[in-house]
């Protein structure tokens, strides 16, 4: 078996009402999490310090716990309290900051889920990217497969879950072929989402998201916000692949990374395989916003009350 500290990046837990370094942070086998993904989880970022958009972020993860039964007990003063803590206790100036609920475990192996207690944790690890800030010019390469993400209708895909099978063999998929990630399909072959992003596509009408069968992002909702103040056209509509694959620009968005171009699709240039202008100008304003204070806290802001 592997060293525990040698695979785990610097990080900080919480777990068991005490913060542990990331590599001690364990959970009982028995946890309907591990054995039935039963689990709920959000991510949010802090960037030089400052959390971007926590308060939007503790919402859909309290309305995720609520539609899975479960609803979460931690009233959001301590949760902010515990993420900035994590994060302050790596003493990382970046991160990726995850809160998460399980079903917990049900008094001798009981089935009914509404037995088990759920258990609440969270860590912070170094910041990660979908695709790295150096690599901005050159944008992703992603492979479009014919993966049906789970439909709405199995999974509620607005509770942000760990049914990960799907995406994850799309990456494998991905990774296997040369490119950086992967894009699923619906039942209709219309483009849903990838491994840990929503995806945009811009044409001479303006900006599209899947409006079905996708998580709905706090990145892709901070895109239509911004859109509003760029005066830039935007809604929520069925993609298909011919509409991708002739698409102005692609871009996908996700709290791992922020606004990340497409510039390849089965390694196949996105109109001149170059960043568009709309990417352009939505990733600059994005940035810019987690220095302002209607769009970000900061850590020690968080601490200090
Ligand atoms: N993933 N779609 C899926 C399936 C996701 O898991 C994520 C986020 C997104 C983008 O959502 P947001 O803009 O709120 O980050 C879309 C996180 C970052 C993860 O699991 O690593």
């Amino acid at each position: 078996m592997n060293n525990m500290n040698e695979i785990f990046p610097e990080g900080y837990a919480w777990i068991d009402g005490k913060f542990v370094k990331l590599a001690e942070a364990k959970i009982p086998i028995l946890d309907w999490g591990f054995l039935r993904s039963d689990a709920t989880y959000d991510v949010v970022h802090v960037w030089q310090g400052r959390f971007f958009r926590l308060d939007l972020h503790i919402d859909r993860f309290y309305q995720s716990t609520q539609k899975l039964r479960m609803p979460c007990q931690m009233n959001r003063d301590k949760l902010k309290k515990i993420l900035a803590g994590c994060v302050k206790k790596a003493g990382l100036e970046s991160a990726y900051v995850e809160m998460i609920q399980t079903r917990g475990v049900s008094p001798n192996f009981v089935r009914d889920p509404r037995q088990a207690s759920p258990r609440v944790m969270a860590f912070a690890v170094p910041f990660g990217w979908i695709l790295k800030h150096e690599d901005f010019e050159k944008g992703l390469d992603v492979l479009l497969t014919d993966i049906k993400r789970i439909p709405p209708s199995s999974v509620d895909p607005t509770i942000k879950n760990y049914h990960w099978m799907d995406l994850v063999t799309g990456m494998l998929n991905a990774y296997e072929k040369g490119n950086d990630t992967a894009i699923l399909v619906d039942e209709n072959n219309n483009i849903t989402e990838g491994p840990g992003f929503n995806l945009f596509c811009v044409d001479d009408e303006g900006v599209f998201t899947p409006d079905y069968g996708v998580l709905e992002g706090i990145t892709r909702q901070t895109v239509f916000d911004l859109a509003k103040e760029l005066n830039i056209p935007i809604s929520k509509t069925p993609i298909s692949i011919e509409q991708l694959k002739s698409a102005k620009e692609l871009f996908a968005t996700s709290t791992a990374g922020g606004i990340m171009p497409i510039t390849k699709v089965n390694g196949e240039l996105i109109a001149d395989g170059k960043v568009g202008i709309n990417t352009r100008k939505f990733h600059k304003i994005y940035w810019e916003k987690h220095k302002d204070s209607s769009w970000s806290v900061s850590i020690n802001e968080i601490l200090s009350k």
